[in-house]
């Protein structure tokens, strides 16, 4: 490895760690600073103490997003969602790299009436190609504390996490001829947004603007990642970034060989997510996915073997 290189690699482990456990500097938007910009509307976000602050009224929401781009690697975001009324609103976490063909891994946050529960919706695109929704309820109350939600990236999966519990893995099935997020470098975002058109109850449910301003707090940031130089990854960076090397030297530790599935408690946690708290997967969806084989179990196998665990 020379010299420019580790340096290189170096400056951005340093940058993007910032230690999720300890109490966070992000005063006077330093801490912040090393990772993330503003993305739109400065004046719809705020630090407050150790906190940050995105709101959402009547004239604009407002979203954040990291300075450089990544190919694999862990970001995580600690959140307190919308307290009280929150019914309309869209709190959004996810990558994305750009253009038509882009990949994204989404998390959306969709508000609700006071009282009623958050959804959580994932979905992820590969190549300009979205349509995989799945949304879950939570365990707890995701606007009373802070809880961390993250998006691992590597050669073989896309898991998202709830506090480190694996609610939706989207596995490398490309030997199967299915497309898998490869070598794009992505940016990672957040949001704060109106969707009333269809985010609460199917839209049925109105944003009511009485109750703005709408909150989302943020107490951590991090961002674990192979660092690209350039938005279009040159041909090096994505060499160092997917190496099989480079994973074994523990640098990349997102790509290292016990990051490539889930182990046997994370399965476990998975199945338990699913079975208690799956609200909507659209492997299932038989109105927009109406079945293609000739009989009902010859498409549920279809399904489950397309969509399960992805
Ligand atoms: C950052 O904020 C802290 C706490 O408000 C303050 O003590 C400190 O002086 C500030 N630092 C700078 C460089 O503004
Ligand atoms: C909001 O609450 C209603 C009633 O409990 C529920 O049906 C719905 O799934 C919840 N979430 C959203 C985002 O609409
Ligand atoms: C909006 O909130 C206000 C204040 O809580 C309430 O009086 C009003 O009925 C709400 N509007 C709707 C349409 O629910």
């Amino acid at each position: 490895m020379d010299f420019v290189l580790s340096a290189a690699i170096a400056f951005a482990m340093s940058a993007a760690f910032w230690p999720v456990a300890k109490a966070l500097d992000i005063r006077n938007g330093s801490r912040f600073g090393e990772l993330f910009q503003m993305g739109w509307a400065a004046d719809h976000m705020e630090f407050d103490g150790e906190l940050l602050k995105l709101k959402l009224d009547g004239f604009s929401g407002a979203g954040f997003t990291s300075k450089n781009r990544y190919i694999y690697g862990k970001a995580t975001a600690e959140m307190k969602l919308i307290g009280g009324d929150s019914a309309g609103t869209v709190t959004a976490f996810y990558m994305s790299s750009e253009g038509e063909k882009r990949n994204e891994f989404d998390f959306e946050f969709l508000g609700n009436t006071t009282g009623n529960p958050y959804l959580v919706q994932t979905n992820v695109y590969v190549e300009g190609m979205g349509n995989r929704e799945q949304r879950i309820d939570l365990w707890y109350d995701p606007t009373a504390d802070f809880h961390s939600y993250s998006i691992l990236w590597n050669q073989r999966q896309v898991v998202f996490l709830v506090d480190e519990t694996p609610i939706r893995v989207f596995e490398n099935k490309e030997e199967k001829g299915i497309a898998f997020p490869g070598s794009q470098a992505m940016g990672v975002y957040s949001s704060l947004w109106n969707a009333d058109d269809w985010a609460t109850q199917g839209g049925r449910v109105k944003t009511n603007w009485s109750h703005a301003p709408f909150v989302v707090t943020y107490r951590g940031l991090r961002i674990d990642g192979c660092q690209v130089t350039v938005e279009s990854a040159v041909e090096d960076d994505v060499k160092r970034c997917t190496g099989s090397e480079s994973g074994k030297e523990g640098k990349y530790w997102w790509k290292s060989p016990e990051m490539e599935e889930l182990n046997v408690h994370q399965s476990h946690q998975l199945l338990w997510v699913r079975a208690k708290h799956l609200v909507y997967d659209y492997c299932f969806d038989a109105v927009r996915f109406p079945p293609r084989r000739q009989s009902v179990v010859a498409d549920s196998r279809w399904r489950s073997k397309k969509c399960f665990g992805s």
